[in-house]
């Protein structure tokens, strides 16, 4: 299987609980590696950029709002199969409809502070690490 790295970004609401390490220990007992991270206050130019294909839709406002209102943990995480292992520990996007264990089904509140975000395919992880890491700063082990 093929080794793949993807973006998790941990969203204001889960920063704002103090459960950082324990969805990091969810990525490392699922045999996914942190190979970058980060803390960062997004400003609003850098969530409207991040989320540029959704820019059209009627929650866009609401969604950079929500990225911007607290700071995020941004991680390139590596391993086998990883964007679609990490889509699984998150669970679905609206925590009500997320399988029991998931990382949303345990810490989001709602569709929007919905805990975390995920790359959704290979393609897009490798833009994603892009706008906000340097090669450099990822460290593949
Ligand atoms: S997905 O997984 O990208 O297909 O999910 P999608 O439903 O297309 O949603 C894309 C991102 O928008 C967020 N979202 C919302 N934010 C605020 N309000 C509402 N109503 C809302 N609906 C969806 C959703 O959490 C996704 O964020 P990311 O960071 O990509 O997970």
């Amino acid at each position: 299987m093929a080794i793949e790295k993807t973006i998790s970004i941990i969203k204001p609401d889960a920063v704002a609980k103090n459960v950082i390490g324990e969805i990091y220990s969810r990525f490392e007992k699922a045999g996914l590696k942190i190979v970058a991270a980060k803390m960062k206050q997004l400003s609003k130019e850098d969530a409207e950029g991040f989320y540029a294909v959704h820019k059209e839709r009627p929650f866009f406002g609401d969604l950079v709002a929500f990225m911007t209102s607290g700071p995020v943990m941004i991680q390139v995480l590596e391993g086998e199969n990883a964007v679609l292992k990490n889509r699984e520990l998150m669970g679905a996007t609206n925590p009500k409809e997320a399988a029991a264990g998931t990382i949303r089904a345990d810490f989001a509140e709602s569709i929007d502070a919905n805990a975390v975000h995920g790359s959704d395919s290979l393609e897009n992880a490798a833009i994603e690490i892009a706008y906000f890491f340097k090669p450099e700063d990822v460290v593949s082990r």
